[in-house]
């Protein structure tokens, strides 16, 4: 699939010059302001990223996942989504708003060779048994790879937030996710929360000690 790079906003700004170009005196649209890292030299912009995502990728902060050892093509395709606001998320959605390919690519280049931190705390070994069962009978592996690091667009699931996974299987169940790539909206049909608790905790540990 390829994805147009000329937003529409990017079409409504021609627009709004216009009109400003007839002596109209109109206000931007808020969804007309680039992401702040856009522009800056690639130092600044892992700050900007790193100031929730953590400089290494490994995320300290609720509801925001980590990035390191993701696949390349996972952290483009996703942020493709987020620029295009295909895929919508009242924090993530403006961060990516005008960022070139080029950027995006080095950005996803850096975080996929960070090493994926341990997790804080210790795993429940009965939850994380559980998970690893249901993962194992939905055939989870089969996409996600065997030690559930990735490959190509579908993401690392290994060591990633417990709090953030849950999230992200629960918006794929109720459709609320967006973003063209419908795959989880089928695998996540009738799974119910006490499953989706248990494979993000086995995810979460899966390389942890125990
Ligand atoms: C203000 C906090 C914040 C900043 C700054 C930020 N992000 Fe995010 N990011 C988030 C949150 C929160 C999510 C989760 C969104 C969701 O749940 O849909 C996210 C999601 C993502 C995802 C999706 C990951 C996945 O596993 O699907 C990628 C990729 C990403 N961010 C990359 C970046 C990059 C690159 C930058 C810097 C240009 C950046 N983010 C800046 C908060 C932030
Ligand atoms: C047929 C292939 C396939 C199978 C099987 C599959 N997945 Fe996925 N998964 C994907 C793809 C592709 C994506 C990225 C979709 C997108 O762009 O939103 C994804 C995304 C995810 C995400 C979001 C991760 C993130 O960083 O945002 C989670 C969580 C997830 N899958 C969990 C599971 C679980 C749990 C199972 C088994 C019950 C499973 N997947 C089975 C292909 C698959």
């Amino acid at each position: 699939m390829r994805l147009t790079t000329r937003a529409p906003w990017r079409r409504a700004l021609v627009n709004w010059g216009g009109a400003a170009a007839l002596g109209l005196s109109i206000a931007l649209p808020a969804t007309a302001e680039d992401a702040p890292a856009v522009g800056l030299p690639f130092e600044e912009q892992v700050q900007v990223c790193g100031a929730c995502h953590g400089n290494d990728g490994n995320s300290q902060q609720a509801g925001t996942p980590s990035l390191a050892g993701q696949p390349e093509l996972t952290i483009v395709n996703q942020m493709i989504y987020f620029r295009e606001r295909l895929r919508q998320n009242e924090v993530m959605t403006p961060q990516a708003r005008g960022l070139p390919d080029a950027e995006i690519q080095a950005l996803a280049a850096y975080y996929h060779e960070q090493p994926v931190a341990a997790p804080e705390g210790g795993p429940d070994p009965e939850l994380k048994a559980r998970g690893q069962q249901l993962a194992a009978q939905q055939r989870c592996a089969s996409c996600h790879q065997s030690d559930y690091r990735g490959r190509e667009q579908m993401p690392r699931l290994a060591g990633q937030r417990e709090d953030y996974l849950i999230a992200a299987m629960i918006a794929y169940r109720d459709r609320t996710r967006g973003g063209p790539d419908t795959t989880m909206i089928d695998v996540m049909r009738g799974i119910d929360d006490d499953d989706i608790d248990a494979m993000a905790h086995f995810f979460t540990y899966l390389h942890a000690e125990e």
